[in-house]
């Protein structure tokens, strides 16, 4: 009798230890925007391995690449509802819900994968991660770092802003990069990314910009045939999770998911500098696509480019926001209004 008074405390705890376990385990959905084999995919196949890992198989991930579960700026939404779980999208798809991110999108800005890294992993990353948990209700844990944005058409090789004459462009519904082709004299055409290979191939648009390593990934090599190798735009992809599942998590478990999203981020910055010279020698020879050098080391591109920065010193913060920016790469402040 006396035993079994003793064992009844340690039966319930044992449980209610089996309860709050099970009420933890969980799969949680991943979209990513990209098809299987990007570096959006590279970083989430490595999220989901290291939460797995790092919560005893509590956590699993499962991932739906191709925009299945709706396209990058339709996942932001969902994600900041709680419908979503996580989601990896260009940073372009969060600049519409949080303007000031809209730094790392200003044409010219980043240059370098090293470029990418300093502003992500820093004061200026820790401020993007505050602004997007307020204005858009994510928050990010991890980036994705995919390489310069390289034009790429059906019709002809581009070396010149001229060049753009008579195509037609596919640009995400993103105003600061819709303004750059403006600036180079066309009108652009935004679509969403879910539309774009589609579009491509059925002749609606003529080309469109992204990373070498998203153009193979996309198979956009079996509609586009010329690659101008250009750099106006870095692209940057957040993994991110609603703010409100966020908090919901336990103190522990959140730590779990940060220190995967660091790790992963350093996973994908080494996956970028080893693949992406290969998959580039891969587009030429294996996949017949050829690459146009920008004309003088893209000067007019630049200088057409970069006169758009004051028309989004307002959204994005301040004049400040992108000094600070241009500091933390060791260049000049930006030009006045
Ligand atoms: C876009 O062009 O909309 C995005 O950069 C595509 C992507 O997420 O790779």
């Amino acid at each position: 009798m006396k035993m079994k008074k003793m064992m009844l405390p340690a039966a319930i705890s044992a449980v209610t230890l089996a309860l709050s376990a099970s009420a933890m385990a969980a799969t949680w959905k991943m979209a990513t925007g990209d098809a299987a084999g990007g570096t959006q995919y590279e970083l989430g196949t490595k999220f989901a391995e290291l939460i797995e890992e790092k919560t005893d198989g509590d956590i699993k991930v499962n991932i739906f690449p191709n925009s299945q579960l709706g396209s990058e700026q339709d996942t932001v939404n969902n994600a900041s509802m709680g419908m979503l779980d996580l989601s990896i999208v260009a940073i372009n798809n969060i600049t519409p819900f949080s303007p000031t991110v809209g730094v790392l999108t200003l044409p010219y800005v980043i240059q370098s994968a090293e470029d990418a890294k300093k502003l992500t992993q820093g004061e200026i990353g820790d401020q993007m991660t505050e602004n997007t948990i307020r204005d858009a209700g994510v928050r990010i844990l991890g980036w994705a770092y995919s390489g310069c944005r390289r034009l790429t058409n059906s019709v002809k090789p581009v070396a010149t802003p001229e060049d753009l004459d008579g195509l037609v462009i596919r640009v995400p519904k993103n105003e600061i990069m819709i303004a750059a082709y403006q600036a180079w004299g066309v009108n652009p055409n935004p679509l969403a990314w879910s539309e774009t290979f589609t579009a491509l191939q059925q002749g609606v648009v003529d080309g469109q910009d992204n990373p070498y390593i998203t153009i193979d990934a996309m198979k956009f090599y079996e509609v586009q045939d010329h690659v101008t190798d250009s750099c106006y735009v870095f692209s940057l992809e957040p993994l991110i999770m609603g703010e409100g599942q966020f908090q919901s998590l336990d103190p522990e478990m959140q730590q779990a998911v940060l220190d995967a999203g660091k790790e992963a981020t350093e996973h994908s910055f080494e996956y970028l500098l080893e693949t992406e010279a290969d998959i580039k020698d891969k587009l030429v020879n294996e996949h017949g696509m050829t690459i146009t050098e920008p004309a003088n080391d893209e000067k007019e591109w630049i200088e057409q480019a970069t006169q758009i920065w004051p028309d989004f010193y307002d959204s994005i913060g301040g004049k400040e926001k992108l000094d600070q920016a241009l500091e933390a790469l060791g260049r000049e402040p930006a030009p006045s209004k």
